[in-house]
């Protein structure tokens, strides 16, 4: 009875020790919620894409895209998922809807929006889609319909995707060798004005990839059976990169936090990956899983009902899924390998 008594009795004392120390666990949770991003914003093109990019167009929404992951084509350049969803999951948030369908899944709203578009750039290229302008400029309308708040925008990550589209337009038009280095100034520099605009929006973080290695892509490798990067190209990425950094350098100097600005390095996730496929379980570093049957056809065309195309026997064992993007595999490992850089460490504090 007295041990009965005695325990009781020390009951309060008990809940107020064990709610004082509650409530110490409690206020660092939610000092450490406070810094953790509410929702992702994403700007750019196919590497980034999850759905926005028409039925009609080539790619993300034909059959074999999406055979990994969810299981059917769903608007995403690979057989499964794609770096936003990498870059999701490291903020602990869902991958966020795509901007065509915001009216369609409205209770979605609250992980943030993907404005990217397969094919663009920050200028204007053969894609029909909108440049990355008009990407923030959807943003823009959004905030002013109030669909986003000041608070949502402080509680927000931002990436944003240059993957070369420029670069392909530029050659496709005969642009010159002599004259890309300029090129290459000119992308950077409506990048940096693409970054301010999303920070004058109000985003507190905002995440740039550097430029991929370019000359490692099937596409540009297939020359070599898929053994070489082609240098020339490679070379013009490290000067993509160099006035990348150097830009971005800057605009933290001129913000008041000079961690603003994040400068995701793709180029050394890429390389790491391919010159240690092994070590992230990658059997096929160079070959695309998918490839047209002929020069005139891509991963997913049909023709007369016949597929003009073939998959590999292990598409999570590939590195690239078609001739430009990387498979889910792909990005995972880059993922990996990204998460070990400060940089990346950055895009949470
Ligand atoms: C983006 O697209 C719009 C509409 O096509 C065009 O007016 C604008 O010049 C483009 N922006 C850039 C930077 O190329
Ligand atoms: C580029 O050059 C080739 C060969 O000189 C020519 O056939 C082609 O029409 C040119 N393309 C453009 C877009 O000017
Ligand atoms: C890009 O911006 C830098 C710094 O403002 C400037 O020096 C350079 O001339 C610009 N390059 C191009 C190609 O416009
Ligand atoms: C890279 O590709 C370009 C265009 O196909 C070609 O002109 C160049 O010789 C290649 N460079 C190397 C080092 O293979
Ligand atoms: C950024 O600011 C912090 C503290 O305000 C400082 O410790 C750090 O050295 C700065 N970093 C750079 C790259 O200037």
């Amino acid at each position: 009875m007295m041990k009965k008594l005695f325990s009781l009795s020390c009951l309060p004392l008990v809940l107020v020790l064990l709610s004082g120390f509650m409530g110490l666990q409690l206020a660092e949770a939610r000092l450490h919620y406070n810094y953790h991003p509410k929702m992702l914003f994403v700007f750019g093109d196919s590497y980034v894409d999850t759905g926005n990019t028409r039925i009609d167009q080539p790619g993300s929404w034909k059959q074999p895209y999406g055979i990994t992951f969810p299981g059917k084509p769903a608007g995403r350049f690979s057989n499964g998922r794609v770096l936003t969803d990498y870059i999701a999951k490291y903020l602990g948030l869902k991958s966020p809807l795509p901007y065509k369908f915001r009216k369609l899944i409205p209770q979605q709203l609250k992980y943030g929006m993907n404005f990217a578009y397969g094919g663009t750039g920050v200028f204007d290229t053969s894609s029909k889609n909108p440049n990355m302008t008009i990407q923030i400029d959807f943003l823009n309308q959004l905030i002013k319909e109030n669909v986003y708040t000041t608070s949502d925008l402080y509680n927000s990550v931002a990436h944003v995707s240059v993957a070369g589209n420029d670069y392909n337009f530029y050659l496709s038009r005969n642009g010159s060798i002599e004259g890309f280095p300029s090129f290459i100034g000119s992308v950077v520099n409506q990048t940096a004005i693409n970054l301010v605009r999303i920070q004058k929006l109000g985003v507190r973080k905002i995440v740039v990839g550097g430029l991929q290695p370019l000359g490692c892509l099937p596409g540009n490798t297939a020359s070599s059976s898929f053994q070489k990067c082609n240098s020339t190209f490679n070379d013009l990425v490290l000067l993509h990169n160099n006035l990348l950094n150097q830009a971005v350098t800057k605009l933290n100097r001129q913000s008041k936090d000079n961690s603003t600005f994040v400068v995701v390095d793709l180029y050394d996730s890429f390389m790491s990956v391919l010159n240690h496929p092994s070590t992230n379980n990658i059997k096929e570093p160079f070959k695309p899983c998918c490839v047209g049957v002929g020069r005139e056809y891509n991963c997913g065309s049909v023709e007369n009902n016949v597929n003009k195309y073939t998959v590999c026997e292990s598409p999570t064992s590939a590195f690239f899924w078609d001739l430009l993007h990387p498979s889910q595999a792909g990005w995972h490992a880059v993922y990996n390998k990204l998460q070990t850089t400060n940089a990346f460490q950055q895009i949470r504090y």
